[in-house]
């Protein structure tokens, strides 16, 4: 066999006359009836071999048999292209490879799409023939990176005395929000196993068994429904230390995020990362994973509204309801009242919003200054005008667009919108980078459905000391030690400092209506731990999937992962979930009531 003495990426002139063995696969052939040239992909790129039956009349006539895809290997001398025939877009457009020998090492089909235009084709069939999509260079650069950043993490932690451990895979529930994964147990038929939703519990027993400092690129598994930027199996690059604060882990892990994306991107992150607390989070930018690439902060406006003459505004306000927006800069010249109360207006009405006023700010006609238009600007005084221009320090061309109803809707409805038109009106760049650390969530969120408090992080993340009391009193405002890290309206990563005190902890699970019994049941394990010397710890967790996709600018999860599911949970190359033979069923005691899903993915 013909075997490489070189990638074909890396050829250059400096490998001009010299006799060099490359393996790949055809990516194209063009047939000149005398010279046949054929390009040939590898891991690192491509290269140009040339055909000339007055040289080598062999290698020219097996040459002419090649087809899309086939695997070759080739033996040949570098040679400069010839004047005027260099391709400036090929790192080796430079030289070509006059070829001697050829070896034919396998054929292939024609393949169900082209690789050069693959990315414009169906993403299902992509995924059931997901080894001639990863051959694309854009899937392997994607997973070149996911290669490096992980080699950086094990490097960085390994510099900073943390040890990489491993945690089982097969255990018992630990809480992360999510539904579990089970497996069933053959030899304790009726009892199962869950895959971890991260190793929260054994890594901070791995603080109380003196590690003192941990870390694992760990899989986790939750059993919700995929999105873009979530699958039910991802990687986390795990975090636990001892004997530490807060800033301790901040500072040590934004250490890490600054070393890849210097080393990635050659992107310097200002270090310390800025803190925004989760109130200022949500009051500006109406979400606790804020863009910070554009201004375009959420104003309330329920005092103006309130005076105005707009019954929508004043009876939302009158029941306890808000109205909040922000002001487009240039919005009011590009979307046209069609777009706002179309498009826009349903884009809001996806988010629960029932509506979405808007103003345009115009040179006034009579006279100096400026005026809002719109349907509903006749409901406002010139001086109620002037005070929303001036809150949002707007100029005649700008969009101000509102909404009014709960905070939380007001919210969650303009905070998608206040990200669409940052993009839409070029407000930010995919190559630049925001990051911040969002602190001082409150411990909980009251869950009015099952009337209980449930945890935001998780219920092992520790009060703010000074709002520790507020457990008996005033649970609804107690301050946690957690911190998320956010880039460009992504959270990347989220951890905690965590209650090492029994009594903390067992108090923090009756808020959360898990009594006793069921504490023991599901924790007990960890609440003896807790009883043996616990050192004060913290740690963390980032999404590295969600890493890899701001680094490789995607926003399709699914890109960075070598074998995903689906949306709909399918691994579509190897047809999982699939059914299994009765006897698995009948060693593991289960009986499968009814299927009640096909699994053919067209269904
Ligand atoms: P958390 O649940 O916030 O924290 O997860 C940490 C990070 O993991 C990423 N992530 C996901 N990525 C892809 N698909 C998903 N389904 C998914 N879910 C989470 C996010 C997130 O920021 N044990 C705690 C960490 C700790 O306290 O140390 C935890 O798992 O980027
Ligand atoms: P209407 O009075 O329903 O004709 O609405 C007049 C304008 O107010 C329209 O542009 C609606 O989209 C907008 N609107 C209605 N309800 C709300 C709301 N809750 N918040 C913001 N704007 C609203």
């Amino acid at each position: 066999m013909l075997k490489r003495t070189v990638y074909c990426g890396q050829l250059r002139m400096e490998h001009m006359g010299q006799t060099v063995i490359v393996n790949g696969w055809v990516n194209s052939y063009r047939d000149h009836g005398n010279l046949v040239f054929i390009d040939v992909r590898d891991r690192e790129g491509l290269v140009q071999l040339v055909f000339d039956p007055d040289i080598h009349p062999e290698a020219h006539k097996l040459a002419r048999t090649v087809r899309c895809e086939w695997v070759l290997g080739a033996r040949g001398m570098v040679r400069p292209r010839g004047e005027g025939l260099e391709n400036p877009r090929l790192p080796t457009g430079k030289i070509e490879i006059i070829v001697q020998e050829l070896e034919v090492l396998n054929q292939a089909k024609t393949p169900p799409f082209e690789i050069d235009t693959a990315a414009q084709v169906n993403e299902e069939l992509r995924l059931q023939y997901r080894y001639i999509d990863l051959r694309r260079p854009s899937m392997l650069n994607r997973l070149a990176v996911r290669h490096r950043v992980t080699k950086i993490t094990r490097d960085y932690f390994d510099a900073h005395g943390f040890w990489e451990i491993e945690t089982p895979m097969l255990g018992k529930s630990t809480p992360e929000g999510a539904r579990d994964f089970l497996v069933p147990s053959r030899l304790y038929k009726g009892h199962f196993y869950a895959l971890p939703q991260s190793p929260q519990l054994f890594k901070q027993i791995l603080m109380m068994a003196n590690t003192d400092r941990y870390f694992q690129i760990v899989r986790c598994f939750r059993d919700e429904d995929p999105r873009a930027d979530r699958q039910a199996e991802f990687t986390q690059i795990d975090v636990e230390m001892s004997f530490v604060q807060a800033e301790d882990v901040m500072r040590v892990n934004e250490g890490l995020i600054a070393r890849i994306f210097k080393e990635i991107l050659g992107v310097e992150v200002a270090l310390p990362i800025r803190q925004m607390t989760y109130q200022q989070a949500i009051a500006d930018y109406g979400i606790d994973r804020p863009d910070l690439r554009f201004e375009m902060k959420l104003k309330d406006l329920s005092d103006i509204a309130a005076d105005s003459q707009f019954q929508v505004f004043t009876s939302v306000v009158k029941k306890g309801g808000i109205v909040k927006g922000f002001c487009a800069p240039g919005g009011g010249d590009k979307y046209s009242r069609s777009d706002i109360e179309k498009t826009l207006t349903q884009f809001v009405g996806d988010f629960g919003a029932k509506g979405l006023a808007w103003l345009k700010v115009a040179p006034k006609e009579s006279g100096e200054g400026l005026e809002l238009k719109s349907s509903i600007a006749k409901f406002f005084t010139d001086a109620q005008q002037q005070e929303i221009i001036g809150r949002f320090d707007a100029s005649a061309g700008d969009l101000v667009l509102m909404v009014a109803d709960s905070a939380d809707v007001v919210n969650k409805a303009l905070a998608p919108l206040r990200v669409r038109l940052g993009k839409e009106l070029g407000l930010c760049r995919p190559d630049q980078f925001e990051f911040v650390w969002v602190v001082d969530f409150p411990l909980f969120e009251w869950n009015p459905d099952e009337k209980r408090y449930d945890s935001l992080h998780h219920p092992f993340t520790c009060p703010v000391p000074e709002d520790l009391p507020k457990l008996q009193t005033d649970p609804a405002h107690i301050r946690s030690q957690a911190y998320d890290l956010v880039v460009n309206g992504s959270e990347i990563g989220g951890g905690s400092v965590r209650i090492h005190n029994p009594e903390v902890q067992a108090k923090v699970f009756d808020l959360l209506n898990i009594s006793r019994k069921q504490a023991e049941d599901r924790f007990g394990f960890f609440l003896r731990a807790l009883e043996y010397g616990a050192p004060p710890h913290g740690g963390i967790a980032f999404g590295l999937d969600r890493l890899v996709m701001l680094l490789t600018q995607t926003d399709n999860i699914r890109d960075v992962i070598a074998f995903p599911k689906t949306q709909r949970g399918q691994c579509l190359l190897t047809n999982a979930p699939s059914d299994v033979d009765q006897k698995q069923l009948d060693e593991l005691n289960l009986r499968v009531q009814k299927h009640l899903h096909q699994l053919d993915p067209e269904s």
